[in-house]
């Protein structure tokens, strides 16, 4: 087993969110829990796959392991060390190496660079190398993510995306990243280059021993990359464990929801008909919905099937995330 290079413990981001004309008046203020009691760990080498639907609060994890945007509260421990305690001279030397493939493919390349300048400043950032040092390590980025070197001439504008996302990749390994959070680094991209991608992504894994947190909504891909999964409901973790078990034998009635649907999409795009999945009645997705309890509770088929047990839906009963196998945890008090 190898090292633990990222531990989460009871992590919290609750974002304060104004309204109106008024919003300095404490009525109009509302605290979003965008990440709500968040734990888990990500062994050297390995690959989390972070899933759940938009708005759950995926990015918002990525973004505060990162210290992008500071916790409410809670632990992240880097390589043994906690983090979260640190200054920001004291996390500049660790900043390096943990490192975020941002949704946005034009997010960290600027626009008025071309790429050479934008791969060499983060070569050079670092690090006091001569001129030299500096083309070598050029090209062996360029070989590691499979870059033409005449794309160094061109700006950002001029490259395909999955030319973006290679020099996205690029720059995170030329800064000296170990650690990667890949939030959703294939959604804007066409279904032939997302595979190139995915594929990058694995050799990097086992040629230079990278973690990662794999942040997605598309399972398929998540299947493919990842060796644990957490699926993320409305801020919290419902269930996390080996790839092949949340896919195949999910214990959450969300993950189950999550993973039957996508076998329905399968099979209708092997017969042909319409790869558009059936709009699910679950009406409101998002923080506005109070909640007493199970989060889940509202959209619940085994709540309703059980005739809405009191269980799920009593605050003081929140259902909390507990082994149910080995190397699996789940919070259900019915599950599956
Ligand atoms: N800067 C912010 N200010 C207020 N609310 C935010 C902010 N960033 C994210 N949120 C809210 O937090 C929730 C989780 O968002 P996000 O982490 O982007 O989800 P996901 O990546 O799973 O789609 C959403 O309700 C979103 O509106
Ligand atoms: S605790 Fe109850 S409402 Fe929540 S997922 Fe389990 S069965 Fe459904
Ligand atoms: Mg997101």
């Amino acid at each position: 087993m190898g090292k633990t290079i990222l531990d989460v413990v009871n992590l919290k981001k609750h974002f304060l969110q104004r309204r109106g004309l008024f919003s300095a008046l404490r009525a109009q203020e509302r605290i979003i829990p965008a990440v709500d009691d968040v734990s888990f760990y990500l062994k050297e080498h390995e690959t989390l796959g972070l899933v759940g639907e938009s708005g759950s609060g995926k990015t918002t994890v990525g973004k505060t392991i990162l210290r992008l945007t500071p916790a409410t509260s809670g632990r992240i421990s880097f390589a043994g060390k906690d983090i979260t305690a640190l200054s920001a001279r004291e996390f500049r030397p660790l900043r390096k190496e943990m490192q975020m493939i941002f949704q946005d493919l034009d997010a960290a390349l600027n626009p008025k660079m071309r790429i050479r300048a934008i791969l060499k400043e983060a070569i050079s950032v670092h690090q006091d190398i001569n001129g030299a040092q500096v083309d070598r390590k050029m090209d062996e980025l360029l070989e590691q993510v499979n870059l033409k070197e005449s794309k160094l001439t061109n700006f950002p504008h001029e490259l395909s995306g999955g030319e973006k996302r290679r020099v996205g990749i690029a720059r995170a390994l030329a800064v000296g990243a170990r650690f990667l959070v890949a939030d959703e680094p294939t959604s804007a991209l066409d279904v032939s280059i997302q595979a190139q991608v995915v594929n990058l992504l694995k050799d990097l894994q086992k040629n230079l021993g990278l973690s990662y947190l794999f942040i997605s909504h598309d399972l398929r891909i998540v299947e493919l990359v990842s060796h644990k999964v957490a699926v993320m409901y409305l801020g919290k973790i419902v269930e996390m464990g080996l790839v092949n078990r949340i896919a195949e034998a999910p214990r959450h009635p969300y993950t189950h929801i999550l993973w039957s649907s996508l076998v329905d999409k399968e099979s209708r795009e092997a017969s042909g008909t319409s790869s558009e999945a059936p709009s699910a009645d679950w009406g409101v997705f998002d923080f506005e919905r109070p909640y007493h309890g199970c989060r889940f509770a509202p959209r619940c088929p085994v709540h309703q099937a059980r005739g809405r047990p009191e269980r799920c839906i009593n605050p003081s009963t929140e259902p909390q995330l507990h082994d149910i196998a080995e190397a699996h945890k789940v919070a259900c008090h019915f599950p599956l």
